[in-house]
């Protein structure tokens, strides 16, 4: 944990939370002088109704002049931001709105970025690289998720290079994030899973991260609490508005606690089977957390007892006790939500392990913040341990 250096709270400018909250966009937009939105979201979300609902709600509240951009793959390649801008300038719009999941906050947050600049996109990949932002940006999300809606990241596939790349800025803080659990109910039941897996995972590892501060870690614990008692209900019970607030709630605090403290080695291990296999981000995640988490609980032991109490366990419970409280608990919640248990159980070839701890092994940027070095040799046992 991090104590001594100075440190800057990153979140989105103005968060709005609470059920009905996504009925405030207009009043919102308003207040950001944009009158000409492009919606940023995707088929499932338009399919849902989303769209037009909240482009009714725009329409009675004045706004008439609103383009959707709706093309988006789960996980956005970078050929979809480059059509998702040539769309934004060509109907003269004068702002963004990100409707949707992760995938398409990241390809608003990119957008809302790129759109003023002039340079190849290629070049405002890594830290601090984009220029700042002309367009006004607020993100809605519609999975309980990502938290994306208060991080300073976008993450886009480079499907030449297999990879899976980040634009980090502040600049990609939105002016508002309005979490709204109403957004979250048309969820299927598969994507409520491996999102707030995915949560979880930002809240388990931002807690455990080597920059967690005082700040974070409530969040954190606070998100674990609410996703131990919520997310199994939102799974089984769609319509289940309280389960939805909670998760909702859940994701955006895990949001707040990763987009500064960071997350480690389960997102490094994940990257790869996104980028290659192309599971999606939550799965990816889901079916690294356990296995990663077996091999951090020896770095950080007394960290894990925080945890355990966070999922549940008695205050009274034991260093000793405690990690595998967590990982049982883990395993529990995972399997409630039908994670697949192993990563044999997807199209992966064992013979391709190597590569993949290779390819993990280079996504330092995460790896530093892991509570526990990893060898490239490390790094390909959990893989093995994982399969
Ligand atoms: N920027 C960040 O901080 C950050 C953090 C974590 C993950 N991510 C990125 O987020 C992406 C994953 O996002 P995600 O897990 O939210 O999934 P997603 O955005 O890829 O959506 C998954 C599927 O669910 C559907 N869907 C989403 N909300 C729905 C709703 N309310 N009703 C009906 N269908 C709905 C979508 O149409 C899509 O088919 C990945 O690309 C990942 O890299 C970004
Ligand atoms: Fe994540």
């Amino acid at each position: 944990m991090s104590t001594s250096t100075v440190q800057t709270f990153k979140t989105a400018r103005r968060l709005l939370t609470g059920a009905h909250a996504s009925h405030q966009l207009a009043h919102e937009m308003q207040l950001l002088a944009m009158q000409r939105p492009l919606l940023v979201s995707d088929r499932g979300v338009s399919e849902a109704g989303i769209i037009a609902t909240v482009t009714a709600q725009l329409n009675q509240a004045g706004v008439h002049q609103v383009t959707v951009f709706d093309a988006i793959s789960a996980e956005p390649e970078m050929a979809v931001v480059e059509a998702c801008r040539e769309l934004f300038v060509a109907e003269g719009c004068d702002g963004i709105v990100a409707i949707g999941g992760g995938s398409a906050m990241d390809t608003a947050k990119a957008v809302a970025v790129y759109a003023g600049d002039t340079r190849p996109l290629a070049e405002l990949f890594g830290e601090d690289q984009v220029k700042p932002r002309q367009y006004p940006l607020i993100c809605l999300p519609t999975t309980a998720g990502t938290g994306s809606e208060v991080t300073n990241i976008s993450i886009l596939a480079d499907t030449q290079a297999q990879l899976k790349k980040g634009i980090v800025s502040n600049e990609m803080l939105p002016d508002v994030a309005i979490v709204a659990p109403e957004l979250t109910l048309s969820c299927p039941p598969g994507v409520t899973a491996a999102s707030g897996i995915d949560a979880l995972v930002h809240a388990v590892e931002s807690y455990l991260s080597r920059f967690a501060t005082a700040l974070t870690e409530p969040y954190s614990l606070a998100a674990i609490r609410k996703i131990k008692a919520s997310l199994v209900q939102a799974y089984q019970e769609p319509d289940n508005m309280v389960a939805r607030e909670e998760m909702a709630t859940a994701s955006l605090m895990a949001g707040l606690a990763f987009g500064n403290a960071g997350v480690g080695a389960v997102h490094a291990l994940a990257y790869p089977l996104g980028g290659r296999y192309h599971l999606s981000h939550g799965m990816s995640n889901a079916v690294m957390l356990v296995p990663v988490m077996r091999w951090n609980q020896a770095a950080c032991p007394e960290r894990f007892v925080e945890l355990a109490k966070a999922f549940g366990a008695a205050d009274s419970i034991s260093v000793e006790a405690a990690g595998d409280y967590v990982l049982q608990q883990m395993q529990v919640l995972c399997a409630a939500v039908n994670i697949p248990a192993q990563l044999r159980e997807f199209d992966i070839p064992e013979s391709a392990l190597p590569e993949l701890a290779e390819a993990a092994s280079g996504v330092t940027r995460l790896l530093r913040n892991n509570p526990r070095e990893l060898s490239v040799q490390d790094i390909e046992a959990i893989y093995r341990e994982a399969y």
